[in-house]
């Protein structure tokens, strides 16, 4: 059962997701971009995070808060190859909006060319606002962060929540957030979120995981110096 279809509490097994695989990993063939990724890697290090794109059953992950029978606005940070942006594509209503960003040219090029119906800006999600702004999106139903976030600088972190919790559709709006590193930041999502439950994702090199997260904690909001519902 997808992330959209319920709301799962942090104790439940993790085998009741067809996405959660309890078999061991298994290599998938390697996309077409596995090479760009791969150098991109080796280069920039931290900021790419993951040795290749995600895997399918990552991605399906990630993107499951996206209804296909709604028009949506949706918004995926970090977009690199579009392994997550694909599973998107795939699964929105023909009248959603997707703005993706990506802080590599390169990456935001291939993402580009492969799907032209998504608006793909070349930049850093620290200026999320401004490129909602300029996509005409004032309200946002689903956000797909597939950013390395603990390993942000903190300013860059603090943009993009805050425009999180200001351009929301509404204090349930999903954010999920892939990983690679199975649990070892499930401290750091739960202090920063309201609501914070991970899936384990073995198909995936490395393995990994996605955390479906709602609201920010009030002593996060407050640390931003935001008002309103958390
Ligand atoms: C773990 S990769 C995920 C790529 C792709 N979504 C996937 O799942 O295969 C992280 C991506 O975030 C991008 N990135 C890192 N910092 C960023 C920033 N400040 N703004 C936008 N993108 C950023 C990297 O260039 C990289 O493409």
């Amino acid at each position: 059962m997808a992330f959209a279809d319920r709301r799962p509490s942090v104790s439940e097994p993790v085998s009741s997701s067809p996405l959660t695989e309890t078999t061991g990993p298994r290599v998938e063939t390697p996309t077409p971009h596995a090479a760009l990724f791969l150098r991109k890697f080796l280069t920039k290090g931290v900021s790419v995070a993951s040795v290749a794109p995600s895997s399918r059953h990552l991605a399906a992950l990630a993107a499951a808060p996206v209804d296909p029978d709604t028009p949506q606005a949706i918004v995926e940070l970090g977009a690199g190859t579009g392994a997550v942006t694909a599973e998107i594509v795939r699964r929105m209503h023909p009248e959603s909006r997707l703005l993706a960003v990506e802080l590599d040219a390169d990456f935001a090029d291939v993402v580009r060319r492969r799907f032209p119906s998504a608006r793909v800006v070349t930049g850093s999600a620290a200026e999320l606002s401004s490129h909602l702004a300029e996509a005409g999106l004032e309200r946002v139903d689903v956000f797909v962060n597939c950013l390395p976030t603990p390993s942000l600088p903190k300013p860059v972190v603090e943009a993009v929540m805050r425009a999180f919790v200001e351009r929301r559709s509404s204090p349930e709006t999903p954010m999920t957030q892939i990983s690679v590193m199975p649990w070892v930041y499930r401290g750091f999502y739960r202090r920063m979120f309201r609501e914070a439950t991970f899936r384990l994702v073995l198909k995936n090199v490395p393995p990994g995981g996605v955390y479906l997260c709602r609201g920010l904690n009030d002593a996060y909001r407050r640390k931003l110096g935001l008002a309103g519902p958390n």
